[in-house]
């Protein structure tokens, strides 16, 4: 398969609008509160059923200061006394969520996200290992897809010594730019020293793959200033790089309010930044995976897709397609059978429902089969930028055109303008159309169409 992607300034301009970043489908937008324990309880009792291998994610929503620019669930603190209480009901929630699952099923695939992982002691990192094997059956190192989150600010060579002992063998480390102005306006000061001690400490214990996180459209930040940044990336060769666009929706994530918006680049110059970093990058050897990640040749990740195994989930992409999913901590989101279903959001409440004995599963979705036929596509285009017709006819026994009329109408613009081939067999997204994937993703959403006032998805590009 072709992985090469082309940069059409004035096509991502006409093309630029919100939407979904398809971690899931139906997005959590259409969870529902109907959804609740006794559904989840359902859900897991047919995926024993199947015996596929497990994945957990777990979540530590702690940070010791916040950055400003942040859009994900934690909880800026120093008190570090707040983390045995956490984990306290983390190992009441997994001793409850694993005598739901035959024991048979190996875990293959294990995350801890955050927040900052490594808010937590070495002996509690550790103890929460310890405890996940006593409940689970985790894979081997050779088969296991064992990740973290690290900020570099939180961790040395002495947490990657330990995390690889407790059995970590990839990991992805929060950089976002090594510019001091940059830093400084985002509250997060981060010397480059810093980061190569844990990127050097993962090298030296034998971690499998690392990946670091760049963020563009940070105030300040300039085509020559982000250029400077990914140079000292670059020359340290990660595996993996996510460049993320920057998501500002300051009338959501509180802490954004304190970035000056005179202070963002203005849309050209993110996207003259796009531009130079995408260059720079193929440049470079790596290939573009989609939505905002990119690989060297030789990484699993760019092997899947070749082979068209390649999966995605709430972690990014990933090789391990097949597994149920259980989310453990606040805000975690499960995927059970034909259902996702998430955690409490509140720390407090997330505490009252372990200790009252019950599963903190709040909402969720039941997919149901058009919801199942809708994910196959989606998932198809976002992870190999084609789609099989005759495949999907055969395994969901649909004539294509008939049950994708609408999408096709939608996808007709995309076509005369290059963006993606259709032919009566195959959807094959073109190199122009794959930093929009996401446009092209949302023709197959059936929920949009519902929608009329603002939904809060962060921009396409
Ligand atoms: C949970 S954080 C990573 C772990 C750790 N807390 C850290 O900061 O190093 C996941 C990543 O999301 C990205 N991120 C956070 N807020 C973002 C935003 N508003 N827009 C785009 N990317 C964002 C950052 O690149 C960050 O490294
Ligand atoms: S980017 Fe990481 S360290 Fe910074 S506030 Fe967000 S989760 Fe915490």
């Amino acid at each position: 398969m072709e992985q090469s992607v082309s940069f059409d300034l004035e096509l991502i301009r006409r093309y630029d609008q919100s939407g979904p970043r398809y971690t899931s489908y139906p997005t959590a937008v259409e969870f529902s509160e109907a959804f609740d324990e006794t559904a989840y309880k359902a859900a897991c009792a047919r995926s024993n059923d199947s015996g596929r291998p497990l994945s957990i994610y777990f979540h530590i929503p702690f940070c010791d200061t916040v950055c400003f620019y942040c859009a994900c669930n934690k909880i800026a603190t120093k008190d570090r006394s707040l983390a045995p209480p956490y984990l306290e009901r983390v190992y009441r929630e997994l001793a409850m969520q694993s005598a739901l699952f035959d024991r048979s099923r190996r875990v293959e695939q294990l995350h801890w996200g955050g927040g900052t992982p490594t808010f937590l002691s070495h002996a509690q990192m550790s103890e929460l290992m310890d405890v996940t094997r006593r409940h689970f059956d985790l894979a081997g190192d050779d088969v296991g897809e064992f990740s973290i989150e690290i900020d570099p600010r939180e961790a040395d060579a002495s947490t990657v010594k330990l995390l690889r002992n407790i059995g970590f063998n990839r990991m992805s480390l929060g950089v976002q730019d090594f510019d001091l102005k940059v830093q400084t306006a985002v509250n997060r000061v981060q010397t480059e020293a810093e980061t190569m001690a844990v990127l050097d400490a993962a090298i030296a214990e034998g971690f499998r793959s690392t990946s670091i996180d760049l963020i563009y459209g940070l105030p300040f930040q300039t085509v020559a200033s982000f250029s400077n940044t990914l140079e000292r990336v670059i020359a340290v060769n990660p595996q993996r790089l996510s460049i993320f666009n920057y998501a500002h929706l300051p009338e959501r994530f509180k802490p954004q309010r304190r970035i000056n918006d005179a202070d963002l680049p203005a849309p050209e110059v993110k996207l003259d930044i796009l531009q130079s970093t995408i260059s720079r990058l193929t440049e470079a050897g790596y290939v573009y995976i989609g939505m905002d990640h990119f690989a060297r040749p030789d990484d699993e990740l760019a092997l899947a897709q070749q082979a068209g195994t390649l999966y995605r989930n709430f972690q990014g992409y990933s090789t391990h397609a097949d597994c149920d999913l259980i989310g453990i901590g606040v805000t975690s989101i499960g995927k059970v059978d034909n259902t996702y279903g998430q955690n409490r959001r509140e720390l407090e409440e997330y505490y009252a429902d372990i200790d009252a004995g019950r599963l903190a599963v709040f909402r969720g979705i039941e997919l149901n089969r058009d919801d199942l036929i809708r994910r196959d596509m989606i998932t198809k285009l976002i992870c190999h930028f084609q789609l099989d017709i005759r495949t999907a006819e055969a395994t969901w026994g649909i004539q294509f055109a008939d049950y994708f009329a609408d999408a096709l109408t939608k996808l007709q613009g995309m076509a005369n303008d290059g963006l993606v081939e259709i032919t009566p067999t195959q959807i094959r997204i073109l190199a122009r159309g794959r930093l929009l994937v996401r446009n092209i993703c949302m023709a197959f959403d059936a929920y949009l169409a519902t929608k009329t006032g603002p939904i809060g998805f962060s921009k396409v590009i």
